[in-house]
């Protein structure tokens, strides 16, 4: 049973310094991570392309304990390639643009990276990207999402679970409801959802999702990302073929033809980087031992901490990220027109914020190793800053991410 008074887990991370609250753009390193990198490195070092036989799989090994945090069967994902990659590598084999339905949906707060993916292949099949537009600049309004699906047209549709700039979280099985009812398909993009929170992804009947984790996986910088196909789709095969999505017994007979493997390994395409596999496998053994329903719990405390601590001492910075529980994800953003300056401020003063333009300031309490006194220092660290006067208006020394 999960237990969120067993975080945060200090002694399983190595902190930078300073307080760190930019998890939500790069994950502090796990012990378990080390470990595992260390041990994959030495293999090599020992055994060479023998070590092969033991790497052999890893990513399919990771695959239960990905599955327990994003509520998929264990043959419903795989870890491998980039958000972006991945991302590519799903609507190559599910967008499939027919007469009268050839448009795509997404959000105009999406990720770039999301919407450069679909924008190619919304073109590719004779259609166009269609974006839910923001009301307040922050936060997008469910019901926009579906009267833009009700209108018709649309093959595919691709949410944010969590959006990167507010921390808006959407209903995921609401959104895929009322993509299925229109007749498209519901992929989801959970950078900013996996690691800080629970997910049903196969019950909530989604069709693909993918994510990164080097954020609340703490997988390290780069590590392999994961993606989800249900069930229903595994009869398909890639629309990006690669030899490592092969039929697993037979991928070394070499053979001409392609014979897919087993569910979603079958989306994977070549060689697997070992070293930062070994970073998520050590990573995942932190979650396996807490259990991400205590992750959420805890980390629903923090930003309400946050939240009470910003409205009381800076009432002249405004929260743009929802304040009901279940449209909040792991993150805090604050609007100013100085964010940027702030950011840097805070960062001078030894308090880890990002930035993200043009006037946000982001601050990540990640449950596993935020304490509340980290919380309480970097709320006093803003608010002396502010006081000081202009000092913080300085030109800002660039900004995280
Ligand atoms: C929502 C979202 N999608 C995609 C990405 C990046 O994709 P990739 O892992 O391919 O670099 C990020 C990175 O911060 C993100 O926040």
């Amino acid at each position: 049973m999960a237990d969120p008074r067993r975080l945060p887990r200090l002694d399983a991370f190595t902190l930078p310094r300073g307080i760190y609250l930019d998890g939500n753009s790069l994950g502090v390193l796990p012990t378990a991570a080390q470990a595992a990198i260390e041990r994959r490195l030495r293999q090599w070092q020992v055994h060479g392309v023998a070590a092969w036989d033991d790497w052999f799989g890893l990513a399919e090994r990771l695959s239960p304990a990905l599955a327990r945090l994003v509520g998929a069967h264990p043959d419903e994902v795989i870890a491998t390639g980039s958000i972006t990659v991945n991302l590519h590598q799903l609507l190559a084999t599910l967008h499939r643009p027919e007469a009268g339905r050839r448009d795509v949906l997404a959000s105009a707060l999406d990720f770039p990276t999301d919407l450069y993916a679909l924008r190619a292949w919304a073109e590719r099949g004779g259609g166009t990207m269609r974006l839910v537009p923001s009301r307040d600049g922050y936060t997008i309004d469910a019901v926009d999402v579906e009267a833009e699906l009700a209108r018709g047209g649309i093959a595919t549709m691709l949410m944010p679970v969590v959006q990167y700039r507010s921390g808006q979280r959407f209903d995921v099985r609401r959104l895929t409801a009322a993509a299925h009812a229109a007749g498209a398909l519901a992929l989801w993009d959970a950078a900013h959802s996996i690691g800080a929170m629970p997910h049903t992804l196969h019950d909530d009947g989604v069709d693909a999702a993918v994510w990164c984790s080097y954020k609340y996986l703490n997988a390290g910088p780069g590590a392999p990302g994961g993606l989800f196909l249900h069930r229903r789709h595994h009869a398909r095969g890639p629309g990006l073929p690669g030899w490592w999505g092969h039929d697993k017994e037979t991928q070394f007979a070499m053979a001409s033809a392609f014979t897919p493997a087993a569910g979603a390994g079958r989306l994977q395409l070549g060689t697997p980087p070992i070293l930062a596999l070994a970073g998520l496998e050590g990573a995942l053994a932190v979650f396996e031992e807490v259990g991400v329903d205590a992750v959420r719990a805890r980390s629903l405390a923090l930003t309400e901490r946050l939240l009470l601590l910003l409205e009381q001492q800076v009432p002249e910075v405004r929260v743009v990220t929802p304040r009901p529980h279940p449209e909040r994800g792991g993150h805090l953003a604050f609007a100013h027109a100085r964010a940027a300056s702030i950011a840097a401020a805070l960062r001078r003063r030894g308090v880890v914020p990002d930035f993200r333009g043009p006037d946000l300031v982001r601050l990540a309490p990640v449950a596993l190793y935020t304490r509340e006194s980290d919380l309480d220092q970097a709320v006093a660290a803003l608010r002396a800053l502010l006081d000081a006067g202009e000092e913080w208006l300085e030109p800002s020394t660039g900004a995280v991410g």
